[in-house]
């Protein structure tokens, strides 16, 4: 008794500094536990999230957003700061935000423009968009954007800044340590080798009882980076690197205890072997393997979800890996894991031209080799996706063409070409008024966004309307977006309702308006262009990312450029209150007020109405 006591405490003591204990485990179900919740909507714990988040956040939030606007000197129409000051949270307006994929690139873009509606940062409350963050309630992320979302998530919410340089103290998140790559840590072959060892040995305990893929341990690669548990010092060491942080776990953190955090969602693409279907041709990734009409899934805090009327089904986040009501897993929804599988590509990468993607296509095809050889997986599981066992195993076996299943093969959310995040921002219960979106993808031969991924969300919404709110009208081809200067500058979609929507539902739900900020030319500067890198990109120097959050900073608070007394200017100082004039708009419109004032001028300058 006495020597188990002393054993333990030792083991606590030495603390965890392995992982080879860490891993998720299976027991008896809870005697509620329910593992599939059918329909579109939200979940019992997502409702009252928002519901203590609009009553004890948002009218305070609004309200340091609104002096925020104030302080640009624009006067406001009477009905733009009548909504932001409204006391009761149900009158407020829904704010969601999307960020896309793009790897670090996409990160750092993300990071720029959250930075520059943080409340936080003076430099953004000056220019008055300082503050919308705070008032927003979602916050969805894609592959690179799904690395910066959970990052912050994860890390409580600290200033962009700190995220990703870190905040100098040892007991925090110590930053994205960009001087080392993500996969290939080491040129010495021994160093590199021993790496591989323990990012394989970190996923033991789970190869016990589940399926492990090079997914796995790309996750635990990330980790590194985007996880509590490393600092630059032990980014080599043998250590747990944030082994055991788990999504579902995040709501215990203290500004997730204060409602303060958006709700993160990490989008991810289902890999069918039995969907064949349009694929996605409007961007240069390559050949995307996720047809459009594919269910796609994402993985809230809550639950995971395919919200697609071919499915439309849940499963608690906290027992993903479960199959059955009897015996339960936890710990399965590692947060790098899941942000792992959101932007694991390497179905893709192996067929994608170029050097880099061929040295990388080799490291991953070495993992494979490792992996099966360490943990030899069946020969009907894929080791270059992310495996899931399917908790949607029998459900919708008419419609749901992976029903039969025993494991879904997941993959990264921009395969099937919707690399903005937008479709979680359409779910009915949300009732999203104006989504942020927030694009750093590639579209163009210099590495800008072009708009491919809003079209995408445009064709998918004709193949999987039903259940959710319309899409607002997009162009359909890059060359009309470039021709109407739509990525140059911020571009509102959505601001006549009545304009073709490309939902098919017939009701009057005008859908949420969408404020798109794409990473989509030099600076108007004439200055070398900073956030157009390759996404292959995984080396950065403190510098280089303070460059491109500076640029980006830039794009996010300039607006439109403008005349003002025959003179052309590169900042539109009205640019704030436009922002705002968007976020209060649905409200403004089911309130039966007509747009005025400056709001009217702004909707002149930022829409597009086809
Ligand atoms: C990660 O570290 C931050 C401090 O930088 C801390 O506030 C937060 O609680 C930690 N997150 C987890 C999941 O332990
Ligand atoms: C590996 O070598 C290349 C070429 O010398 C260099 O650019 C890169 O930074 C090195 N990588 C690491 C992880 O040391
Ligand atoms: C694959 O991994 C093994 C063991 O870590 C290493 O010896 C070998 O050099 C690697 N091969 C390639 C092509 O990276
Ligand atoms: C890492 O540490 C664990 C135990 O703490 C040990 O079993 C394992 O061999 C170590 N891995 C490497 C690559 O040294
Ligand atoms: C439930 O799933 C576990 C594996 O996760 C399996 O071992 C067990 O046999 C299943 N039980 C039933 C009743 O299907
Ligand atoms: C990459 O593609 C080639 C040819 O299609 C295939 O032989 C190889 O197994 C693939 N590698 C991986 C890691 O999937
Ligand atoms: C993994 O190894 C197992 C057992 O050796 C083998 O049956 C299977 O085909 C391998 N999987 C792949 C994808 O190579
Ligand atoms: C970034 O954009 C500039 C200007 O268009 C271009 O010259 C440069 O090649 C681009 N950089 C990359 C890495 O694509
Ligand atoms: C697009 O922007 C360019 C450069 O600012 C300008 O010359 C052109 O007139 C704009 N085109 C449209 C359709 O607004
Ligand atoms: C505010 O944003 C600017 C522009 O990116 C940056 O230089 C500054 O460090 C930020 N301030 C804080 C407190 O994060």
């Amino acid at each position: 008794m006495l020597a188990s006591l002393l054993i333990l405490l030792l083991l606590a003591l030495l603390g965890p500094t392995s992982s080879a204990s860490i891993g998720p485990t299976v027991q008896r179900c809870p005697a509620d536990f329910q593992l599939v919740r059918r329909g579109q909507t939200i979940s019992e714990s997502e409702v009252q999230y928002i519901q203590q988040k609009r009553g004890k956040v948002l009218p305070g939030a609004f309200k340091t957003y609104l002096e925020s606007v104030k302080g640009t000197g624009v006067q406001l129409p009477p009905y733009v700061e009548q909504i932001l000051e409204s006391q009761s949270g149900a009158q407020l307006p829904t704010v969601g935000i999307s960020v896309s994929g793009g790897g670090y690139r996409a990160a750092f873009y993300g990071a720029g423009v959250l930075n520059a509606l943080d409340a936080r940062n003076a430099s953004a409350v000056k220019k008055g968009t300082g503050g919308l963050l705070q008032a927003a309630t979602h916050l969805a992320g894609l592959s690179g954007g799904s690395w910066f979302i959970t990052s912050l998530a994860q890390a409580n919410f600290p200033t962009m800044q700190h995220l990703i340089f870190g905040d100098g103290n040892p007991y925090d998140f110590a930053g994205w340590l960009t001087s080392f790559s993500l996969w290939t840590v080491s040129n010495d072959t021994a160093q590199q080798a021993t790496f591989e060892q323990e990012v394989l040995q970190e996923i033991a305990v789970k190869a016990e009882h589940f399926p492990v893929s090079v997914g796995d341990v790309w996750g635990r690669a990330l980790a590194r980076h985007f996880s509590n548990g490393t600092t630059l010092a032990t980014l080599l060491a043998n250590t747990s690197h944030g082994a055991g942080i788990l999504f579902s776990d995040l709501v215990n953190l203290p500004t997730f205890a204060s409602h303060e955090q958006p709700i993160p969602i990490i989008v991810v693409n289902l890999f069918s072997k039995h969907i064949q279907g349009p694929i996605f041709p409007g961007n240069n990734f390559g050949p995307n393997f996720v047809p459009l009409n594919t269910p796609m899934f994402e993985l809230n805090l809550f639950e995971m979800s395919c919200f697609d009327d071919v499915l439309a089904a849940h499963t608690p986040l906290k027992h993903l890996g479960t199959t059955n009501d009897s015996v339960c897993a936890t710990g399965f929804d590692e947060a790098m894991f899941l942000s792992g599988t959101s932007s694991n590509l390497w179905n893709e990468v192996n067929v994608t031209d170029g050097v880099r993607a061929a040295a990388l296509a080799a490291a991953s095809a070495n993992f494979s080799t490792l992996l099966n050889a360490t943990y030899p997986q069946p020969a009907t599981l894929r080791l270059d996706t992310s495996n899931f066992p399917n908790p949607f195993h029998g459900v919708a076996p008419g419609t749901f063409a992976d029903s039969g299943e025993t494991v879904l093969a997941m993959v990264d959310g921009g395969e099937d070409g919707q690399i903005t995040p937008l479709q979680p921002m359409l779910v009915r219960d949300r009732a999203v008024d104006v989504v942020i979106a927030v694009d750093g993808i590639n579209d163009t031969p210099d590495n800008f966004a072009g708009g491919a991924s809003l079209i995408a969300t445009q064709d998918r919404m004709k193949i999987f309307p039903s259940g959710l709110r319309p899409f607002p009208a997009v162009p359909t081809s890059l060359a009309a977006f470039a021709a109407a200067n739509l990525t140059i500058r911020p571009t509102f979609f959505g601001c006549t309702p009545s304009s073709p929507l490309a939902g098919s539902d017939t009701d009057t739900d005008p859908g949420p308006l969408l404020v798109y900020i794409a990473n989509g030319a030099p600076p108007r500067n004439g200055a070398p262009a900073l956030t157009n890198t390759t996404t292959g990109q995984s080396i950065y120097t403190p510098d280089e990312i303070q460059g491109m959050l500076k640029q980006t900073f830039d794009i996010a608070t300039q607006g439109a450029i403008v005349e003002i007394d025959g003179k052309t200017v590169d900042e539109d100082p009205e640019w704030g209150a436009c922002l705002a004039c968007a976020v209060v708009d649905r409200v403004r419109e089911r309130a039966g007020v007509a747009r005025s004032g400056v709001c009217e001028t702004c909707f002149a300058r930022y829409c597009w109405e086809g």
